[in-house]
């Protein structure tokens, strides 16, 4: 089958999994990481059917919600493409991406090896902060029951995976935990160069942010 035609066929089977979410992995955040990640390949020569698929398979099952996260990582991804007939030795390139995709605080060690993987990377974080980054991050705030913001909670960072996933405060927080983190994070040259105007928005947003809420006029 023709690669085109692979990635086509693989969108339709999965874009059903991810309608309804609410959490910012709806569909729309695939196909905005799969977007960037295939232009970010094109640019590092990279490959770029690896990268697409790994795109668009790298929130398959997600480590906060999925339980046994690696087992069913390897099983649907192992199924979707086999199913579509790609060859193994390319699958087992992308299940080593879906498998170490996230971001899990930043705190561990970044476990991705390939170049492919870490183009997908970049571009999930470019998908976490900027205008749709902050989107999403107030969205997920609502979701899981978080005020907006406190000013009696200054903002904290976290030393321990559990320690970023235990104490959540406030939403503002969550720039702070996360997302001003980001830039110095992304692995390309290509994603550095984006991450660097997304975070200057979101200093100016949080400028704004703290003048509105002292009433400042
Ligand atoms: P990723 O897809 O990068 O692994 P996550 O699953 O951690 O991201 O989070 C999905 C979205 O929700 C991201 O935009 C992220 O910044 C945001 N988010 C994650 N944790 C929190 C939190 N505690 N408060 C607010 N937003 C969050
Ligand atoms: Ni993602």
């Amino acid at each position: 089958m023709e690669k085109e035609l692979i990635i086509q066929k693989l969108i339709d089977k999965i874009k059903g999994q991810f309608e309804s979410d609410s959490s910012g992995h709806d569909w729309f955040h695939i196909e905005r990481v799969w977007q960037l990640a295939k232009q970010i390949a094109i640019k590092e020569q990279a490959n770029v059917f690896v990268t697409e698929l790994g795109a668009l398979l790298h929130d398959i099952a997600d480590h906060k919600f999925v339980e046994n996260f690696e087992e069913e990582s390897i099983n649907r991804t192992n199924q979707y493409l086999r199913d579509l007939g790609v060859d193994q030795e390319i699958i087992d390139q992308v299940i080593h991406i879906v498998l170490h995709c996230s971001f899990k605080g930043g705190v561990e060690e970044n476990k991705m090896k390939s170049i492919e993987g870490r183009i997908v990377q970049d571009a999930d974080k470019l998908d976490a902060i900027g205008a749709i980054g902050i989107a999403r991050t107030f969205a997920f705030g609502g979701k899981f029951g978080s005020i907006l913001y406190d000013p009696n909670v200054p903002p904290i960072t976290h030393k321990t995976l559990t320690s970023y996933q235990k104490n959540r405060t406030h939403t503002i927080n969550h720039f702070y935990e996360k997302l001003l983190l980001l830039k110095d994070l992304m692995h390309t040259e290509t994603a550095k160069t984006i991450a660097a105007e997304r975070h200057q928005f979101m200093l100016e947003f949080l400028d704004h942010f703290y003048k509105e809420w002292k009433a400042e006029i």
